[in-house]
């Protein structure tokens, strides 16, 4: 059986790692953190994934799964490293660039590298071929480069991490048929063939199709606003149109992939991506708007103060990078307002976050951001005991309106720009 060294024990290789390990490879997970490393290795995880730490312990138990911080030699290497954007949203490949630079010396012939992590058209030719001819091992002849990218869902990971169809780039045809053999041993899905370029621009279009619809939402959403109707309403009814999918509108669009991704298009052809641009804006205001209308809520308050529930970028994960919910924060900060936060799945917080019970208590006003299952299920009656003004704005559509409202609170909804009919 293959030994597999997997780069970056993170939302993507961790998953993959264990997965691979209790399907009989032999793994070495490879880290740059070193608690990561000794979470790992102690069959612990740390990052909040359902069902991760039971494969995770079992992968470790199995002696199939060990986490270091630095590679071995191994006959296919996986690289699920960040591939961020920096703050003027131009491609960070440094953790890619780093990685694959780690397992040069270890190459041998006959080896295969496969780059999960999600990639600007081009980076296999262009950055990691001549990284891995470093060794003096030449691509497409004495090793093998594809990549591979992920689609998993957070919260579904490990579902969808088997079920999924894949997309497998291949350098090379033989790069490409090696790669399959790898995802065919353990994943129940289709894996469909083709080359390294094309494989790396469906990732990119999968995530820019979503940010881009996820615009569109949003900008009904305004629009509703101001023809004073409910968005929620126009979306329920024009998805009976059988060919029409309008996205949900929110607070914005955070993550580590739809809010990134597009860039890596904006950044190689300015001129060319004028709607993938276009969309990016409309969601990049999205928390600004969400802002000014909290703002307008609060207006004849002195000194009001602001709850905020929900830091990660979507429900019930413990992700908050990129979140439209730190924006949101930032800017009623910014405008002088008191702000208390609550997330119940983020650990790793940037912002300093408390109990449900103080985030509520003496508030002016309760905003939703995320869409985190444990909201639907508060009692609007407890909670307008802890409230100054029993005033909520739902900009995820997670509540039951009619229920907040019978228990007299005054509730605002993204996207509806009058009371909705009785
Ligand atoms: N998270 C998702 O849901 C998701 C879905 C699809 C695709 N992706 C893509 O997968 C890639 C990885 O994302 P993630 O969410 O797993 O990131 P992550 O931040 O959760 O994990 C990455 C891990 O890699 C480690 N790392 C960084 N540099 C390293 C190096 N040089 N060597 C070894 N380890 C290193 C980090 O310490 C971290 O633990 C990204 O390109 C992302 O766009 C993510």
């Amino acid at each position: 059986m293959s030994k597999i060294c997997v780069m970056g024990l993170g939302y993507i290789g961790l998953p993959t790692a264990s997965v691979l390990a209790t399907n009989g490879f032999k793994v070495l997970g490879v880290d740059v953190g070193a608690t990561v490393v000794d979470t790992v290795n102690s069959g612990n995880i740390h990052i909040e994934e359902p069902g991760l730490h039971t494969v995770v312990q079992a992968a470790i138990n199995s002696g199939n799964l060990r986490a270091s911080l630095t590679p071995e030699k191994a006959d296919v290497f996986f690289v699920a490293v960040p591939t961020p954007i920096h703050e003027d949203k131009t491609v960070n490949m440094d953790c890619v660039t780093e990685a694959t630079e780690a397992i040069v010396p270890f190459l041998e012939p006959g080896n295969l590298v496969i780059l999960e992590s999600t990639s600007p058209p081009g980076t296999c030719r262009d950055l990691l071929k001549p990284i891995l001819e470093q060794s003096g091992l030449v691509v497409g002849k004495d090793i093998f480069l594809a990549h591979c990218p992920e689609r998993v869902l957070p919260g579904k990971i490990l579902k969808e991490l088997i079920e999924n169809d894949r997309v497998v780039g291949g350098y090379s045809r033989e790069c490409a048929e090696r790669a399959k053999a790898i995802y065919k041993s353990f994943i129940e899905g289709e894996v469909f063939i083709t080359d390294v370029t094309t494989a790396e621009m469906v990732k990119v279009i999968e995530n820019t199709f979503r940010d881009v619809n996820i615009a569109l939402a949003n900008e009904t959403a305004i629009l509703c606003e101001a023809l004073g109707i409910s968005f929620h309403e126009v979306a329920k009814l024009a998805n009976r149109h059988p060919r029409v999918n309008l996205h949900m509108a929110g607070p914005g669009v955070g993550g580590h992939c739809i809010s990134v991704d597009p860039w890596f298009l904006i950044e190689r052809f300015p001129d060319k991506t004028l709607l993938i641009r276009d969309a990016r804006d409309r969601n990049d205001n999205m928390p600004e708007h969400v802002a000014n209308q909290v703002a307008a809520l609060v207006a004849d308050i002195q000194d009001p103060k602001i709850t905020l529930l929900g830091l990660a970028f979507k429900g019930n994960v413990d992700d908050a990078r990129e979140s439209p919910s730190l924006k949101v924060i930032t800017l009623l900060r910014e405008r002088g307002f008191r702000v208390a936060v609550h997330d119940p799945h983020v650990k790793r917080s940037p912002i300093e976050l408390t109990s449900l019970e103080e985030s509520f208590g003496n508030s002016d006003c309760a905003v939703f951001l995320t869409d985190h299952s444990d909201y639907k299920y508060l009692n609007p009656a407890e909670i307008c005991k802890l409230m100054k003004r029993a005033v909520v704005y739902d900009t995820r559509n997670i509540l039951d309106h009619n229920l907040w409202r019978r228990e007299g609170f005054d509730v605002k909804v993204l996207g509806t720009g009058a009371e909705p009919p009785a």
